[in-house]
């Protein structure tokens, strides 16, 4: 079975991506992060959340790296309209990144493991590029604890189909309750688990880019369901993440 990222790369699915900046969704790594550190951003997309660590290091470096091109143009071309200076993009996969060993402070990663084949060769070659006693943290949702309410049998469903085609598309779901085995497996050292909800508000902000997977995907009674939940008035979209701090050890 070949890798392949599930949620594509969609006008919709880049709206998705934007939304999200580090202190809406890499709060758990701020701690870690301090002026005139080298940080490592692995499976950046269009760079966001990059740009909150680059904001927060002053005279350090953040360097994002992710396997599509058009995403990290996309990030360049964001960090030079807004004059981010101290964040640089570059396609590479996270399998083989293209640095040596011990080259960072600290190495952050969000929603990129649920999509990978192989979690532990990826934590391995992320303990290769960090500093002894460096600091990783990853960020990765867990379908199993999601709440889509009010539930129905279409919507159950639904959320089902997604699993399946992420389990076949050599991802893993159920990737956030296993990040600190995974990180351990990796080689760090004292992983710590923690967990919240994001709950979409509007719900239209993962009901559009849902609905586009299921008609990319040929499952238009599932695309219906998603635009059925926008209407609802009680609906509620609440997405678990989960996410783990690790060190490399020194
Ligand atoms: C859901 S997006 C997350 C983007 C960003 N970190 C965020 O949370 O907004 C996942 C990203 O991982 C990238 N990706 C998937 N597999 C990868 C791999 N093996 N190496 C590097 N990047 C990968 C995809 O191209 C995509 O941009």
């Amino acid at each position: 079975m070949t890798e392949q990222y599930t949620l594509g790369y969609s006008d919709a699915a880049m709206r998705f991506l934007v939304r999200r900046k580090l202190d809406t969704h890499g709060a758990f790594f701020i701690p870690h992060l301090s002026p005139g550190l080298r940080v490592l951003d692995c499976g950046c997309g269009p760079g966001s959340i990059t740009f909150g660590i680059a904001a927060r290091i002053g005279n350090g470096s953040v360097e994002g790296i992710d396997m599509d091109g058009p995403q990290i143009a996309l990030a360049q071309q964001r960090a030079k309209e807004s004059g981010v200076g101290n964040a640089t993009f570059r396609q590479a996969s996270v399998y083989e990144l293209p640095y040596p060993d011990n080259s960072f402070d600290a190495i952050f990663s969000h929603a990129l493991f649920e999509h990978l084949k192989d979690t532990v060769g990826a934590a391995k070659e992320c303990l290769r590029v960090l500093k002894p006693g460096g600091v990783i943290g990853v960020a990765t949702p867990d379908w199993e604890a999601f709440i889509v309410a009010p539930a129905t049998p279409a919507r159950r469903a639904a959320v089902q189909a997604y699993v399946d085609k992420q389990t076949a598309n050599g991802g893993d779901p159920g990737t956030g309750r296993k990040l600190a085995t995974i990180l351990a497996q990796g080689g760090f050292a004292s992983p710590r688990l923690h967990a919240r909800f994001e709950v979409y508000d509007p719900i239209t902000a993962i009901t559009e880019v849902m609905a586009v997977q299921y008609d990319r995907d040929g499952m238009p009674q599932h695309a219906q369901t998603m635009r059925d939940l926008e209407q609802d008035p009680m609906g509620m979209w609440a997405q678990a993440w989960v996410s783990c701090i690790a060190r490399k050890p020194g």
